[in-house]
């Protein structure tokens, strides 16, 4: 267990945003968590817990405790004709379990590649790209509940999870930790090729047989092109929710805008594209000061330096004004802002 007083937490968002936090632990199991819980510094503090800090951003210091949990451990639990469940410990990194996955011959998570962040956020944001979202995979999800420290298991049915949506981000938001996650992969190759982008991609190449491994290549190499580099420029990934929108407002659109495109919801509703509304607002590539919209993809704000938690919020305040101004529909953050 490691305790510290008043540091910085630049290290610790992607968003490379400097603001200190008045107490800040990290534990390495479950065990010393418990422990921790039940410590007065625990008990009598404003507490947030953090993943790898790559959907958070922080407009002010932290006047409490900021708790990281750093579990590493992926388990087999069992393996049936058709199934194979892993547990996997909420701090391990994201990515190197999907590369865990796909090297044991798994399949399911290979569009979900480079995403950032640690196993324990996923089941959050039920995070999501080329077509796939980790809801599909997971079985259940461990937690501890804040309020009387039980061990809870919910299962996949009962997280509530949506787009960019789950019971975690909602009515269990600052109520529990999630210490582990169980995914399920199902022995048949199921590999998902919806996506536009991710489809021509192997239409272009046509190298012949499309496995997890090429997949998760191309979905890297897809995001490589279009999306920061955490290590060279701070962002949280996409700042809004793709808007959902009545179909009769998308037909409306439609007839004034032929570029316009957009995913079915529902017969009703239609998922469109907030980075296409914000470059029609001419935002794409802007920049003022330290803060900006990336020149690739204008669904992600970026910090170039030393840009503040408030002037990234004030930014993003201006978008979403211009965007329903044009446009009447409203963006909403995708992005935790503490
Ligand atoms: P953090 O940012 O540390 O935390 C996120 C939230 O979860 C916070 O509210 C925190 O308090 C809470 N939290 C974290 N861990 C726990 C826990 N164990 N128990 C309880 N609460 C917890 N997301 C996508 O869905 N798809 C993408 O394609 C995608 N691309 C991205 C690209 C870039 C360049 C970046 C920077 C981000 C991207 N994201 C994407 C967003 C981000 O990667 C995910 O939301 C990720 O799951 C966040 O994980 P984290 O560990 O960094 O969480
Ligand atoms: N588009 C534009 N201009 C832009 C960006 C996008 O017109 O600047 C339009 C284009 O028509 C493009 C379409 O939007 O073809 C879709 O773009 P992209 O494939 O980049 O996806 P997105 O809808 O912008 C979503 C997720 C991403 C995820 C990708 C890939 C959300 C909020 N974002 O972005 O997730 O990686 O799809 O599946 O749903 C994140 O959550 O942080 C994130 C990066």
């Amino acid at each position: 267990m490691i305790e510290k007083n008043n540091i910085s937490l630049k290290p610790y968002n992607t968003f490379n945003v400097n603001a200190k936090a008045k107490y800040f632990a990290e534990v390495n199991n479950v065990s010393d968590l418990k422990t921790f819980l039940e410590t007065p510094l625990f008990k009598n503090e404003k507490r947030l817990i953090l993943g790898a800090g790559s959907n958070i951003l922080f407009t002010k210091d932290f006047d409490g405790i900021v708790l990281k949990l750093n579990n590493s451990k992926i388990k087999l639990i069992s393996e049936t004709d058709d199934s194979v469940f892993i547990e996997v410990d909420a701090g391990v990194e994201w990515d190197s379990f999907v590369k865990y996955s796909i090297d044991k011959g798994l399949s399911g998570l290979e569009n979900l590649s480079l995403i950032p962040g640690n196993v324990g956020a996923a089941p959050i944001q039920n995070i999501g790209a080329y077509g796939v979202e980790v809801k599909d995979l997971i079985e259940s999800v461990n937690i501890i509940m804040l309020e009387n420290h039980e061990e809870k298991t919910i299962l996949n049915g009962d997280c509530s999870f949506g787009y960019r949506s789950s019971i975690f981000k909602n009515e269990f938001k600052n109520k529990i930790i999630i210490t582990s996650v169980l995914f399920k992969f199902s022995k048949r190759n199921s590999i998902n090729l919806e996506y536009a982008p991710l489809k021509n991609y192997f239409a272009e190449k046509n190298e012949g047989e499309i496995t997890s491994r090429n997949i998760r290549d191309a979905v890297i190499s897809i995001r490589e092109s279009k999306l920061p580099n955490p290590n060279e420029i701070g962002s949280a990934g996409s700042f809004f929710k793709n808007p959902i929108i009545s179909k009769e407002k998308y037909d409306k659109l439609k007839t004034e805008y032929s570029d316009l495109f957009g995913f079915s919801e529902s017969d009703l509703n239609i998922k469109i594209s907030a980075g296409w509304l914000i470059e029609k607002c001419g935002f794409k590539g802007k920049r003022i000061g330290d803060v900006g919209v990336y020149d690739k993809q204008a669904l992600v704000i970026v910090n170039y330096g030393n840009a503040t938690g408030s002037e990234i919020v004030e930014f993003a305040e201006m978008i979403k004004s211009k965007v329903e101004n044009k446009f009447n529909i409203k963006i909403i953050n995708e992005v935790n802002i503490v």
